[in-house]
């Protein structure tokens, strides 16, 4: 009790000058007694830059970033995307400098999504062999090998109704879709591709996919697999850049609920087992629970999707002068590396690679 007191004792001390300084009493001088006998002082560790930088726990790299980049048809094309600002519709020749760009400023990946204007109810354009994506991958590892090139795999880009699967008496059907997930990676592979990262969210697709490409001779492409994907509104710029929104219904029969957690790692087990090298989480802001679950349940790497909505919400803040874009962007980049994402697919990657330098 009398210990209380006095450990107390300072808190009365500038309780009492305070009251001083609310009465309009004269304040007098800093009273030096008014220290807390406190120990701990987290404080310490944050007072200069130099000190913080040395307690940092999380710091963000350019090799961190994949840049999902839409290709489109022609030539000379760099067409804005209205809902997502600072992005654009590319034509081949435009991506193959986007590419020398990236590399020059560190970014070792890009994720390829095709724009489609011959959108069919089977989608065959998806698995065309000289199909844009097949030719931009061409073009990609002829002129910049050192790339890493990734491609989408589902056919909702291709598809008249804008599902990633293919339609059959009204429902998304499963099985049918595998196979030609499987036709689609497979074209892929054959232009040279590095990484397949199925998006479509079909069950056993990871494991058909395995099995075509090691039959066709492609033991060395990796899947990089949507493995948490929820249903979620956040894609909506995205499918505008594609103009790929379903025509009908929505995507939760197969993109998860964004109620679930334990579904999410059950799905990843899944990949896992399958054989996915590296799995995804994918909105990656409003899921950093579940990064954070999958990095410490599992020992693949993880990747985490900072999807168009989470990119334009920031964006349209920042025009309007709500948020800092530059530190809006930092902070947002960095959470998603501390929740435990060992890579990051981002709209901001080239503008946070070139801040980084
Ligand atoms: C489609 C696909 C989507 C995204 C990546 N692949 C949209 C969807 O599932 O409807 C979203 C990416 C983003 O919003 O940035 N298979």
């Amino acid at each position: 009790m009398v210990d209380l007191v006095i450990r107390a004792a300072p808190i009365f001390t500038w309780i009492a000058s305070a009251l001083d300084v609310a009465c309009g009493r004269p304040e007098t001088s800093p009273d030096m007694s008014a220290r807390l006998d406190i120990t701990h002082r987290p404080r310490r560790l944050r007072r200069t830059e130099a000190v913080r930088k040395l307690v940092r726990e999380t710091a963000l790299q350019p090799g961190d970033f994949i840049y999902p980049v839409f290709v489109v048809g022609g030539d000379g094309v760099r067409e804005p995307i209205d809902a997502l600002p600072g992005q654009f519709r590319v034509s081949i020749d435009e991506l193959v400098k986007e590419g020398h760009e990236l590399l020059d400023l560190g970014i070792p990946a890009v994720n390829l999504f095709g724009y489609c204007d011959t959108k069919s109810d089977d989608a065959a354009a998806a698995y065309n062999p000289d199909g844009l994506v097949q030719r931009a991958v061409r073009a990609l590892k002829t002129e910049c090998p050192e790339l890493c090139v990734q491609t989408d795999v589902a056919l909702d880009p291709y598809s008249t109704h804008g599902h990633d699967g293919l339609v059959i008496d009204g429902e998304v059907a499963n099985d049918e879709s595998v196979e030609v997930l499987c036709r689609m990676a497979l074209s892929h592979a054959e232009a040279g591709v590095d990484w397949v990262a199925p998006s479509d969210m079909m069950d056993g697709r990871v494991g058909a996919i395995r099995d075509a490409l090691d039959a066709a001779g492609f033991p060395e492409v990796a899947i990089l697999a949507y493995s948490a994907k929820y249903a979620s509104t956040f894609y909506g710029p995205f499918r505008d850049a594609l103009k790929s929104t379903p025509k009908e219904g929505d995507k939760k029969t197969y993109q998860m609920d964004p109620a679930n957690l334990r579904e999410a790692l059950r799905e990843i087990q899944l990949d896992i087992d399958e054989g996915a090298d590296v799995v995804m989480v994918k909105p990656a802001l409003l899921y950093l629970d579940v990064i954070a679950a999958a990095s410490s349940e599992f020992d693949v790497p993880i990747a985490a999707y900072n999807v168009s909505g989470e990119y334009s919400m920031l964006m349209a803040a920042a025009d309007r002068g709500w948020l800092d874009r530059e530190e809006g962007m930092m902070e947002m980049l960095l959470s998603i590396k501390r929740a435990g994402a060992d890579m990051i697919l981002t709209y901001f990657a080239r503008d946070a690679a070139r801040l980084l330098a």
